[in-house]
């Protein structure tokens, strides 16, 4: 007859587990550090990716693992300043022993003395999602300058051919008429497609202030309605205490008008439905990467659609410009989203299968203090 393995009922180890048992089962790396900043806990996600023992990294400091210049550090004692939980998203953890990992990071004190602190390892691919949306304000950055450029090279002479069309309109016989027409309409359209690249090299100061994000939410509503979304029905469900955005009114509204048609135009013909949605979180910080500086997002602000879901193919650079899976898609909406919202200091994230696609964009909150509502964050 086998042997009894475990001495407690497998109910009631089912039922009470204890802590240690689910940390180990975790397979999130997790380590506890003391107030000298040496390991006193590591799970066994944690021994797996140090590579190393549970021997070998308690009683040991972390910078035995870990380069002493590695952000994680700067990371451990922002939140023992703050006494908060503190994340960094995409950070490169390397060393000759462990090898090479691109992980998200929480760091959080522990217990009430706040000198201890606990950290977490989210595995980039289980992150994959808010790396993206960190790294596509690189490629806003590099259509910033190409929108500049495409500004004076192309206007201009758009401008010439557009006066050039429509004097000959004047003289051709009505038959042909049509075509200046058409070069007209062209031209103009170029210069649309051109005025809105130049949004991203608006580099001048936001106007930020106190928003009421469900007065937008409602504008970009009204608009919808009476035009691309007509035959969608838009349900919103809004948590009325929701504080006010600190933003840029017209451009939130050009963020959610833009997401708003793209939920549209993925809509089916028959049965389409938006939700718009808002609501409080309270949450971690999030930690601006390269800086010290922190930013709290506790406004989350949501559009699903019951289309059929992104492209497989295009999910991976959803946020850069020319990206689109439309015949006549520009691909400019959502990469202009994403600039807005990473100069809001916002985040956003996505997620989409068949019959559900969520946009969430997360945003500070305002606050009345002048030097809180001016640095967007810190709190
Ligand atoms: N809600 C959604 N459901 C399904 N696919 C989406 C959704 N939102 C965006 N997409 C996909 O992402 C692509 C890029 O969107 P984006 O708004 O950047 O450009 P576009 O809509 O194609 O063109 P533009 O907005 O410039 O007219 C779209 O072509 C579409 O394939
Ligand atoms: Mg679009």
């Amino acid at each position: 007859m086998p042997a009894p393995l475990k001495t407690q009922r497998p109910e009631v180890v089912a039922r009470h587990p204890e802590p240690e048992t689910i940390l180990a089962a975790l397979a999130l790396p997790v380590i506890a550090l003391n107030g000298g900043r040496n390991i006193v806990y590591a799970n066994a996600a944690a021994e797996q990716m140090f590579q190393a023992s549970a021997n070998h990294l308690l009683d040991h400091p972390l910078t035995a693992h870990i380069p002493a210049d590695s952000p994680v550090f700067a990371l451990i004692e922002q939140s023992a300043a703050d006494c908060n939980t503190v994340a960094e998203y995409g950070v490169a953890i390397e060393s000759p022993r462990m090898g090479r990992h691109f992980v998200n990071l929480l760091a959080s004190p522990l217990g009430d003395a706040g000198e201890g602190i606990v950290l977490v390892f989210q595995p980039r691919s289980i992150a994959e999602k808010i790396d993206r949306q960190l790294t596509h304000r690189g490629a806003a950055r590099s259509v910033a300058a190409m929108a500049a450029m495409l500004a004076h090279e192309v206007k201009n002479p758009m401008a010439g051919i557009r006066g050039a069309a429509q004097l000959l309109e004047e003289t051709v016989p009505p038959q042909d008429k049509a075509l200046t027409r058409l070069i007209r309409d062209e031209a103009d359209r170029v210069c649309t497609l051109v005025d809105r690249m130049d949004t991203f090299s608006a580099g001048g100061p936001m106007n930020r202030g106190a928003v009421n994000i469900h007065e937008v939410l409602d504008r970009v509503r009204r608009i919808a309605e009476s035009s691309f979304a007509r035959h969608v029905r838009i349900a919103a469900v809004y948590d009325p205490s929701l504080p006010p955005v600190y933003g840029d009114r017209d451009q939130l509204i050009q963020v959610f008008l833009n997401l708003v048609k793209n939920a549209a135009e993925a809509c089916p013909p028959t049965g389409g439905e938006i939700g718009l949605a808002t609501a409080y979180q309270q949450g971690v910080k999030f930690a601006v990467p390269g800086t010290n500086s922190r930013v709290h997002l506790p406004l989350a602000i949501s559009v699903r659609d019951n289309g059929e879901g992104i492209p497989e193919d295009i999910r991976g650079c959803l946020f850069e410009p020319f990206v689109t899976a439309k015949p006549k898609g520009s691909g400019l909406g959502l990469s202009l989203v994403a600039k807005i919202v990473g100069d809001h200091g916002g985040v956003i994230e996505f997620d989409s299968r068949p019959r559900q696609t969520v946009f969430r964009i997360m945003l500070p909150m305002y606050r009345e203090e002048p030097e809180h509502a001016a640095t967007g964050g810190d709190r």
